[in-house]
C-alpha cells in the first residue's frame, strides 16, 4: 500500500562542497536526500573553507545553485571573530551554527567568552543551532536565557542532555532539539562490530541507558535529523578515522520500522521530519511536494549501492520495513523506484526570499 507523506526536510546535512568533494558534493548529497524521501536539506558550514562570512557564503551558494537536485539552505558558522557583518547575513542562511564542542573541521568556539557576540547579535527570529554536549549544553542553555533567545540543540545523544532539555522546556525556556537515528539505534556496544574507526562519531555513541533515555523522552524531541556526515571507506578504515556516518538514505526506513513496531506513530515521524522542521527553521512551503512510501516493503539495508559517495552505512544488515517509492518536488517526479529524475540545478534556495520566504 502506498501512503503519501509531506516532503521531508533534513536540517543537518554535511554536503562537503566546497573543498572535500571526494567525500560528497551537492549532486550526490541531494541524490541521496531524494532517495531517502527528503525534498530539502540544510547544509552545515564545516566545509573547506568553512562558511563564515559573505565571501565564503557566496561561493558555497554558487556551488549549491548548480549542483543541488533538491531544495536547500546553507548554514553560517560562528567564529571567534563574529560581528555585525556576519549577523547581517541571517536572512540568507539556514541559520547560525555554533560548534561548542570539538568535532570535524577547524571551527571550535572553545572559550565561553567567544560566545557572546553571536548570542547578542544573531536575530532572535533566525535559527541558532548549537553543537553542545554535557556541561557545554548547560552553558548554552544558560546563554539562551541570558540573551533571551531561542536555540536549537543538534544531535542530542545522552541521558543527561535530554534531561537538561526537558528541564529547560518545562520551565518555558526557548529551546528545541533534534536526535539522530544513530543515537536512537546504536550504542558504544556496537563499536566492536562496526570497527573502531567506523564507529567514530560526534557526539560519540552513548550507553544503552543513554539510548533508552532518548526513546523515553521523545516527547521533548522536536526533530529527527540525520547528521549525514559522509567520509570515505578508506578514511574510516585509516589511521586517523574522521567522525561521522552517512544517514540520508537510511533514516526514513528506520523510523518507518519503528512505526511498524509501534514504537512511534506515523504522525510522530511526520511531525519531526517535516512540520516541526519547517516551523523551527521558518522555511517556506514547497508547493505540490510529497513522498510516496510503501509501508509494507521489507528489505535489508545493504553494505553498498548507496547514492552517497560514502558508499557504506552503520546500519547495513538491519532489516527494515518501509521504502520510498516516489518523490514529487514542486510538481515534478524527482525520484521513482531507484531512479533520480531531476538534474543538478533543479534544487532551489529556500532562503532566496529571506526568512519565512518573505
Ligand atoms: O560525527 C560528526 N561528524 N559530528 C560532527 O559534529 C561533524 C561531522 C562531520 O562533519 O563529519
Ligand atoms: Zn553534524
Amino acid at each position: 500500500m502506498l501512503l503519501r507523506l509531506p516532503g521531508l526536510i533534513d536540517p543537518h546535512v554535511h554536503v562537503r562542497e566546497p573543498g572535500q568533494e571526494h567525500k560528497e558534493d551537492w549532486d550526490t548529497a541531494t541524490q541521496a536526500a531524494l532517495a531517502g524521501g527528503f525534498t530539502a536539506v540544510l547544509a552545515m558550514p564545516n566545509t573547506r573553507p568553512p562558511v563564515t562570512d559573505a565571501g565564503t557564503l557566496k561561493a558555497a551558494l554558487q556551488r549549491a545553485a548548480t549542483g543541488a537536485r533538491c531544495d536547500y539552505a546553507q548554514y553560517l558558522a560562528a567564529t571567534a571573530g563574529f560581528g555585525p557583518e556576519q549577523a547581517r547575513l541571517a536572512p540568507r542562511v539556514a541559520g547560525l551554527k555554533m560548534y561548542l564542542n570539538r568535532t570535524f573541521g577547524p571551527i571550535w568556539l572553545r572559550d565561553h567568552g567567544t560566545w557572546h557576540p553571536a548570542f547578542r547579535l544573531w536575530p532572535r527570529e533566525a535559527p541558532l543551532v548549537v553543537h553542545a554536549e554535557r556541561v557545554h549544553l548547560a552553558a548554552a542553555l544558560f546563554f539562551a536565557r541570558l540573551y533571551d533567545r531561542p536555540i536549537h540543540v543538534a544531535h542530542v545523544a545522552y541521558r543527561e542532555d535530554i534531561l537538561l532539555i526537558r528541564g529547560a522546556k518545562e520551565r518555558g525556556w526557548p529551546v528545541t532539539c533534534e536526535v539522530a537515528p544513530h543515537h536512537l539505534w546504536l550504542t558504544e556496544a556496537d563499536a566492536p562490530r562496526l570497527g573502531e574507526g567506523w564507529a567514530e562519531v560526534r557526539p560519540r555513541l552513548g550507553t544503552a541507558t543513554d539510548r533508552e533515555a532518548l526513546w523515553a523522552n521523545l516527547d521533548v524531541v522536536d526533530v529527527f535529523a540525520t547528521d549525514h556526515a559522509p567520509h570515505t571507506r578508506e578514511e574510516k578504515a585509516g589511521p586517523n578515522p574522521p567522525p561521522g556516518y552517512p544517514g540520508l538514505e537510511t533514516a526514513l526506513p528506520l523510523f518507518l520500522t519503528a512505526v511498524h513496531e509501534s514504537r512511534l506513530t506515523l504522525e510522530d515521524v511526520v511531525q519531526r521530519m517535516a512540520h516541526n522542521v519547517r516551523r523551527i527553521f521558518r522555511l517556506p512551503e514547497q508547493a505540490a511536494t510529497w513522498v510516496e512510501v510503501d509501508l509494507e516493503a521489507s528489505w535489508v539495508l545493504p553494505e553498498r549501492g548507496w547514492r552517497t559517495k560514502a558508499d557504506w552505512s552503520p546500519f547495513a544488515g538491519f532489516r527494515v520495513r518501509g521504502r520510498v517509492h516516489r518523490v514529487v518536488l514542486r510538481g515534478q517526479t524527482a525520484y521513482q523506484e531507484g531512479r533520480v529524475l531531476v538534474p543538478p540545478g533543479f534544487g532551489q534556495d529556500l532562503r532566496a526570499k529571506g526568512l519565512n520566504g518573505r
